[in-house]
């Protein structure tokens, strides 16, 4: 939610600025804005409500000056404050020395701007983060820290509460700027070689210029220069911070030929599934690398949460049925925005799983959090090195996807199932309800399913033509049973972000129970069948549920095994999927719903990388 970037160098800043602004674009793009120090002791500033596009139209223009080797850039999704022109940043102070970009809530903001009214100042904004323009500017003029940009800023955050990612630029301040983070993402990007740094949300913004970055702590304020960068804790803690490679080049955050981000990210989806097992399995069983929690601690784990949030939820969802079989422990799958209000049992022997593609969903953060003080232990599944999730569990295990840009996910979702299966047989091994040679044998054919998503993503042009004959549908329904489920919930979500239709996954068996009432003469219902040979019970249940929705006059969209002739004579559109085993089939069956949502809201005409009103990273509650 919201993209920052911040360079210092000797080249010009503008172009890298925008360029970084592009490739975080997926973050938000209510507005965007830049602000640049010139070396005349100015700053130019450029906003502009929607995406960035409409700014660069702008600057185009020629209207504002933007020379400069220090800028800064904000790409927004509004929280205070609609998405408009004056709501842009970089916010300033009213003398226009000080310029502010910001991400996260500053939840004290009121009492804030009410005091920066009682002294006189008329804001111009309707948002949070125009008081610490304010804020900064008293303290930089006449506070404690007068005339230090960098001890101006902490004494700034050490009265904000909420989250906060905050760069700051002062036009008299030249080679400077001086960033903060208290829960929301900031990351440094160093090019010793080339004297030049930046920070950023996302390394995604800098990795054309250098792979080699910084995490923050919590409650860091970091001063960057042409010469390096300086990491103090404006809360009075040891400086905390980690330096780290980017393991993936900028060809891997480009659209690569593909005409969406999203496109090019499920064709990925085999590798991003390989690249997250690859490795995992050492003769001596499941072995996860990058966690930190022992053998021990696995052996007496009694209950496992699995927390998330959007498609990383259903992902959960997924592995409740292998991990439950694979492990025989209760596992439960809880949004994470409703699991620490509830008041979930859990103690010292609860494993909580949180998967975040991200690592920055505030939700997710929170039930972490929530779960650790109960001294539960927690295992982040996560997609993004450096971020907030895994720096604040006990043990994590990166999914491999690379970076994912389309804000609805795709080849992150699998690779998570991938991960979150890996914990699901470390565990099994470590309780002993697993042999040695069956979790070879499972993590074997888990090491398969690449290829098998290979071959679903040749079967997908029928997928792409039945997109757009029921491009028109009011809505689609989504049914599964078992692993089936979920996979029907995440085709459901899917074709609402991605296509603004009304669309709902229902358990195939709650179908009499309610859902039946909404079939009418030609609606579109996508089912999601099981294997008749792995199966056959669950299969002829569903095979029921099919004919009951068609004798009700709904379009049936059948996704089946190859082979599986017993459906198709109830099958308006049968999709076939390559036969994997039954747990697997959520890797395979995933991909015609992610298919068949793309192509919907291609004909309806939107940009799928790009849905209205989402983020890619929920950073706020
Ligand atoms: C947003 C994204 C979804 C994602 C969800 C959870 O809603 O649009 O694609 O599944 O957040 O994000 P996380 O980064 O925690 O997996």
């Amino acid at each position: 939610m919201c993209g920052i970037i911040g360079y210092v160098g000797p080249r010009q800043a503008l172009p890298l600025v925008l360029d970084g602004l592009r490739r975080m674009e997926y973050r938000g793009y209510d507005s965007a804005g830049v602000a640049i120090q010139s070396e005349e002791a100015t700053l130019g500033v450029a906003r502009k409500a929607g995406v960035l596009a409409n700014l660069e139209a702008l600057i185009d223009t020629g209207e504002v000056a933007l020379p400069g080797s220090t800028g800064i850039g904000h790409t927004r999704w509004a929280t205070h404050g609609g998405p408009t022109d004056r709501n842009a940043h970089p916010h300033r102070d009213s003398h226009g020395k000080i310029a502010v970009i910001h991400n996260g809530i500053i939840e004290n903001f009121a009492p804030l701007r009410r005091e920066i009214e009682d002294a006189g100042i008329e804001l111009t904004s309707d948002t949070d983060t125009e008081v610490v323009a304010h804020l900064l500017a008293a303290e930089y003029n006449s506070g404690q820290a007068a005339g230090d940009l960098p001890g101006s800023m902490a004494a700034v955050c050490r009265r904000l509460l909420g989250a906060f990612t905050l760069v700051a630029v002062h036009a008299d301040v030249p080679d400077l700027l001086v960033a903060a983070r208290r829960n929301s993402p900031l990351v440094i990007g160093v090019n010793s070689g080339e004297g030049e740094m930046f920070v950023a949300s996302d390394v995604a913004a800098f990795i054309a210029h250098t792979r080699e970055a910084v995490e923050l702590g919590q409650d860091q304020l970091v001063v960057i220069t042409p010469q390096g960068y300086e990491v103090s804790s404006f809360s009075g803690g040891e400086p905390d911070y980690r330096e780290f490679h980017v393991d993936w080049d900028t060809d891997a955050a480009e659209k690569g030929g593909f005409e969406y981000f999203m496109d090019k990210e499920i064709a990925e989806q085999p590798d991003a599934l390989a690249n997250t097992l690859r490795g995992h399995f050492d003769g001596t069983g499941i072995v996860l690398d990058e966690q930190r929690l022992g053998e021990d601690e696995l052996r007496t784990v009694d209950k496992v949460f699995v927390v998330s949030c959007g498609s990383s939820y259903h992902a959960g969802l997924v592995a409740k049925y292998a991990i439950e079989h694979w492990t025989r422990l209760p596992v439960e799958v809880e949004l994470a925005s409703e699991f620490r209000y509830r008041d979930p049992v859990l103690d010292r022997d609860t494993l909580v799983i949180a998967i975040s593609q991200s690592g920055e969903t505030a939700d997710t953060l929170e039930a972490v959090r929530h779960a650790r003080r109960q001294r539960a232990r927690v295992l982040a599944v996560c997609n993004t090195n450096g971020s907030q999730i895994p720096r604040e569990s006990d043990a994590v295990l990166y999914t491999h996807a690379g970076p994912e840009i389309g804000v609805a996910s795709t080849k992150a979702f699998l690779a998570q199932v991938g991960a979150i299966y890996l914990v699901g047989l470390a565990l099994a091994q470590a309780r002993g309800t697993k042999y040695l040679d069956e979790v070879e044998r499972d993590y074997r054919t888990l090491s398969e399913m690449p290829a098998a998503v290979a071959e679903t993503l040749t079967m997908m042009d029928p997928v792409r033509a039945l997109g757009r004959e029921i491009a028109d549908s009011k809505a689609v329904l989504f049914l599964g049973r078992h692993v089936g489920y979920p996979v029907a919930l995440e085709g459901a979500l899917k074709l609402k972000e991605l296509a603004y239709m009304h669309a709902e996954g229902f358990a195939a068996g709650e179908l009499k129970h309610g859902p039946i009432a909404l079939i009418e003469e030609g609606l579109p219902v996508v089912v999601v069948t099981p294997s008749p040979k792995s199966q056959p019970v669950l299969h002829s249940k569903l095979l029921s549920n099919i004919r009951e929705i068609q004798a009700r006059g709904a379009r049936t969209i059948v996704i089946a095994e190859e082979g599986d002739d017993t459906v198709a004579p109830f099958a308006d559109w049968l999709i076939e999927l390559p036969r994997v085993p039954a747990l697997m089939q959520p890797l395979v069956a995933t991909v015609p719903l992610q298919v068949l949502a793309a192509e919907i809201a291609r004909a309806r005409g939107y940009d799928i990388d790009k849905p209205r009103n989402l983020a890619k990273s929920v950073t706020v509650e």
